[in-house]
């Protein structure tokens, strides 16, 4: 699912009057230059997720107009919180969810059909513990309380093969503060790559992030947590003889 034979052009919401005249914070900060991480794929939803759309949106949905957060009232109880980030189609999401009813999850995609197939495999599932929006996570993580969050989880991101498109990636410095900021303090960041020039990417901007530390210890990954279901995708990439890097950060005091 990698997006590199997106067109090239990348989006930004400043004007060329705007680009000339940011600070040069703003210069370097992928996401104030409005840079996605994503590029929104056509696709027509199947019957399966339309349905679990109509069905599930209303118990499930998440929106950003609701404003700021608060998890204990969206789930009318105080439980651990796991925030998923691009859940794809969503089959791990839900194993996840439905093999720890005693934790909260709330999921965040950009891709619709993603969304459906989410609320679908949930209502098959009969889970109850998991809410999602359907937005740009960069907008979502805005309305996160701070020091909410137990676990972050980022599998499979687009890679962005491309140097030119490295800006696309959504581990950037920024994010890894972003992140720090809604964690709990022991909270952990666990990402999940199967492109290994991604994970040292991410371990280069991890290491290097303040208020972290990398609980395998400096450069290391970690062994795949069974508690992270093994999806069609990984496995297919299994089968090819691709690896995959797990990298788990803990939020520690500055
Ligand atoms: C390569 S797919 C991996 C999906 C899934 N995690 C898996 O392992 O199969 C990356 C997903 O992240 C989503 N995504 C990328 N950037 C995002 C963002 N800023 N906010 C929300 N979702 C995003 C994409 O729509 C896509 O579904």
């Amino acid at each position: 699912m990698s997006n590199d034979s997106a067109s090239d052009s990348i989006t930004t919401n400043n004007t060329p009057d705007e680009a000339a005249s940011v600070s040069p914070e703003k210069k370097t900060s992928p996401y104030r230059r409005g840079i996605k991480s994503f590029v929104i794929r056509a696709g027509r939803l199947t019957k399966g997720q339309q349905g679990g759309l109509d069905r599930q949106w209303p118990t499930m949905g998440l929106t950003l107009d609701q404003g700021p957060l608060d998890p204990d009232s969206v789930f009318s109880r105080k439980a651990p919180l796991v925030l998923e980030i691009g859940y794809g189609m969503g089959q791990s999401l839900v194993a996840m969810a439905a093999a720890a009813p005693e934790k909260n999850f709330i999921g965040v995609e950009v891709h619709l059909p993603g969304v459906g197939s989410l609320l679908n495999l949930a209502e098959e599932a009969g889970v109850t513990n998991l809410r999602t929006y359907k937005d740009d996570a960069i907008e979502v993580l805005k309305l996160i309380p701070s020091d909410s969050v137990d676990t972050v989880q980022l599998f499979f991101p687009d890679p962005w093969h491309k140097k030119k498109h490295h800006k696309r990636r959504i581990v950037q410095p920024e994010f890894a503060q972003t992140l720090r900021r809604i964690l709990k303090p022991g909270g952990i960041f666990h990402m999940a790559t199967d492109w290994q020039p991604y994970s040292e990417h991410m371990l280069e901007i991890m290491e290097a992030a303040p208020g972290y530390r990398n609980i395998a210890g400096t450069n290391q990954c970690v062994p795949r947590p069974d508690h992270r279901p093994m999806t069609k995708f990984e496995r297919r990439g299994e089968r090819k003889g691709h690896g995959v890097w797990d990298i788990m950060f803990e939020k520690i005091d500055d």
